[in-house]
């Protein structure tokens, strides 16, 4: 008999996507204490606010008069509570957002988190092209492609997304513009944590804006904003929104409370015009599940209106201080390899290049330091493997038929949310050992 039929796009999710693979086999053998993740996005487990979130949870069930059955089903916009604290956090947050700009514009909350919005979006737009930057939010991009979406990934530098290529490679494409379907930025930019600035912010809206017009109808630029609320240089100014620049709403930024509360809360956001677009999100959500779970909605809810001032200090906080020490390590032992180091101001993740070394799955380095060079000098014996150190190589991280697709080879993100100071600074350690190892045997 035949196997079960599937769509397109289960054909295309049959086979996990490569760093789903690689992340699955990692884990699966996993020894805590002894191997390093850096390859995970997990946020930093010493912030999440514990006991905040025990009090929020006693404090949504005392109150049912302010929080209305929580634990009941919702609507698929989102608790009015948290919408409400949600624009007040936005409000607050120094990002040049005003009740002018807000009060026009609505706020959503997705089933479950910004991912949730962001597959969303691959359901209600028509299938085209998405402008993206390069390296990519490969999580997202994988999506589009199974999806049936093609990329136009634009190389970025220290500012984010290069507005001079993006505006090349639109001429370039001639005709086939009228593909495009939206532009989709992250503005502290996963994987390589490069902050997009204000004025690339602009260009990048402008450049939406003239397409638009010239095509007659709105081409929507997501800014995912994820984050963003983790700027933790001091030197370095909060981004503004860039709700403040949308000239007749096209603008939609992304949210979430995942890394700055916990990610288990599950509580994702998009703020923009009311409209079409807006209506279908809505509806699309009730279609995934009703909504999100009400009661991480009012808890969320009550802990932006009561703690997260605080919060946020001691998170930001927290990454600086792993964004200073990996920084000073990465120069320690690495200065010498390495040809460009991304990241370090914001977020939690380092995105390098290195000089000749290469990253990818095959190469030298990368099996050093999962162990899986096949000899047992460097990979211990079988039954007690040395540990080992994932990172997210960066030939998952760029287009693959894009400029960087070589460069690709030589990168890799590392992420220093999740892993503690020592483990961290012993990854650094191996990854100079696996550096010298890949040299000696080219
Ligand atoms: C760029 C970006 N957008 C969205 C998300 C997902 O956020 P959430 O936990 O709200 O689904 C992540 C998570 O790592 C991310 O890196």
């Amino acid at each position: 008999m035949d196997e079960i039929r599937l769509s397109e796009y289960g054909r295309s999710s049959v086979v996990p996507s490569p760093v789903n693979r690689m992340m699955t086999d990692f884990a699966s053998d996993f020894r805590d204490g002894v191997d390093i993740n850096l390859g995970v996005g997990y946020v930093n487990e010493e912030t999440i606010p514990v006991d905040a979130i025990r009090q929020a949870l006693a404090e949504v069930l005392r109150q049912p008069q302010t929080y209305r059955q929580p634990l009941n089903y919702g609507g698929s916009a989102g608790t009015s509570n948290l919408i409400a604290s949600i624009r007040r956090y936005l409000l607050e947050a120094g990002i040049g957002l005003t009740e002018e700009l807000l009060s026009p514009r609505r706020i959503i909350i997705g089933p479950n988190g910004a991912t949730s919005l962001l597959e969303s979006m691959a359901c209600v737009l028509p299938v085209g092209i998405v402008v993206t930057s390069d390296p990519m939010y490969y999580i997202y991009t994988d999506l589009l492609e199974r999806r049936g979406f093609g990329l136009l990934a634009i190389p970025e530098d220290d500012d984010g997304i290069r507005t001079d290529v993006l505006e090349e490679q639109l001429r370039d494409l001639g005709p086939r513009a009228a593909d495009v379907q939206a532009f989709y930025v992250v503005t502290v930019n996963n994987p390589s944590c490069a902050i997009l600035s204000d004025a690339r912010r602009r260009e990048l809206i402008r450049i939406a804006w003239d397409l638009s017009q010239r095509l007659g109808r709105k081409v929507p630029v997501i800014l995912d904003r994820a984050y963003e609320d983790l700027v933790h240089d001091p030197a370095v100014a909060r981004p503004v929104s860039g709700l403040a620049y949308d000239p007749a709403g096209v603008v939609f930024e992304i949210g979430t409370l995942s890394k700055v509360l916990a990610p288990g809360l599950r509580i994702g956001y998009l703020v923009g015009s009311d409209g079409p677009f807006l209506q279908a999100l809505i509806q699309r959500t009730s279609d995934a599940g009703f909504s999100a779970a009400v009661v991480t909605q009012e808890i969320s809810s009550w802990l932006l209106d009561h703690r997260i001032r605080a919060q946020l200090e001691n998170v930001r906080a927290g990454y600086r201080e792993k964004a200073m020490a990996v920084r000073g390590w990465l120069n320690e032992y690495l200065a010498d390899d390495l040809a460009c180091i991304r990241g370090g101001q914001a977020g939690f993740y380092f995105y390098l290049t290195f000089r000749t070394i290469e990253t990818h799955e095959g190469s030298p380095f990368f099996r050093y330091l999962t162990r899986t060079t096949g000899a047992e000098i460097v990979d211990g014996p079988s039954g007690d493997r040395k540990p080992r150190v994932m990172y997210i190589p960066g030939e998952f991280c760029v287009h693959p038929r894009g400029s960087l697709a070589d460069t690709g080879r030589r990168q890799l993100r590392l992420s220093y949310g999740y892993e503690g100071l020592d483990a961290l600074h012993s990854a650094i350690r191996l990854m100079k050992e696996a550096a010298d190892y890949a040299q000696t045997v080219r």
